[in-house]
């Protein structure tokens, strides 16, 4: 029997009672469905996935994402290892918050990360509830984004001059990172979406992968975006996820910010990440629906 026990933070829920190793039928699959989008991330403890069942779970939530700027691990096409090593001093991957790959033209709906190896200490995900945080925003700083589209790129952080450009590879990162010329693409979302299946109205993305507002100067953007984003990142907002070996964590793109933490310098940490892409139709903007 699936049991969905509420983190009793700004979202979050531990999954109990349900096997991933093997093919889940269509009754469970929706119970998942309506449990993820109601808590945004769901943690499944004690899973001993392979990486085939680690595919299959994410084909019964949609479609393989696509990757840009990570190679995948050897004998597989869209599983890519999130890994650093005990002795790696590159700085942590992954440290601002962001919604994963929100520069694409279709940014994935949701990511799947099955970990491995987990130290000890540290390492722990943070998410924030973009319905939350949009659903108490004061009116003054609401009415500065409706309307508004923000433009996403990758650049800051993927082209060859970028955080984990040359550099960094020089730096002797473990993960494998292709940078490239085509992360300096700009691509345009509505900053105020409605969510394409809860229908409930969310904040995509933050400054980092939001590198501007359309129509608006750079220096008053910039103004907006620092603003938006102390608003967005807020405590009450946030939950923090601690891992634990064999543990399958889903979230929604959509819905929740998230980023790494580090604290476990000394130690291995590997992951294999899967993202979920699956709803084709363009974020739709408020004014739009
Ligand atoms: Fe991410």
């Amino acid at each position: 029997m699936i049991d969905v026990i509420p983190s009793g933070q700004a979202c979050g829920a531990t999954v109990t009672g349900v096997d991933l190793s093997t093919a889940l039928d269509a009754a469970t699959i929706r119970t998942l469905r309506e449990a993820w989008l109601q808590h945004h991330v769901l943690a499944f403890p004690d899973q001993d996935l392979a990486d085939i069942d680690l595919e299959r779970f994410v084909l019964s939530f949609g479609v393989f994402g696509s990757e840009p700027f990570f190679r995948p691990i050897p004998g597989s096409e869209h599983i890519v290892a999130l890994t650093r090593r005990a002795d790696e001093t590159a700085p942590l991957f992954a440290e601002n918050w962001h919604s994963d790959w929100s520069f694409l033209a279709q940014p994935p709906i949701g990511t799947c990360l099955y970990s491995l190896v987990i130290p000890p200490v540290g390492g722990n995900t943070g998410f924030i509830n973009q319905q939350r945080a949009l659903a108490e925003m004061p009116t003054a700083l609401r009415e500065r984004l409706e309307g508004r589209t923000a433009l996403h790129s990758a650049g800051a952080a993927y082209a060859p001059d970028g955080m984990y450009g040359e550099k960094d590879r020089a730096a002797g990162r473990s993960m494998a990172i292709h940078f490239s010329e085509e992360a300096r693409e700009v691509c345009g979302h509505p900053f105020i979406i409605r969510h394409p299946e809860s229908g409930r109205e969310t904040l995509l993305g933050c400054l980092g992968y939001i590198m501007g507002v359309q129509g608006m100067p750079d220096d008053e953007a910039l103004e907006l975006l620092l603003e938006l984003h102390a608003w967005q990142t807020r405590e009450e907002f946030q939950y923090t996820h601690q891992w634990q070996e064999n543990m399958l964590v889903l979230w929604d793109n959509r819905s929740v910010l998230h980023r790494a933490y580090g604290g476990y310098d000394g130690y291995d940490r590997i992951l294999h990440r899967i993202t979920v892409g699956g709803d084709t139709r363009k974020f739709i903007s408020l004014d739009l629906a």
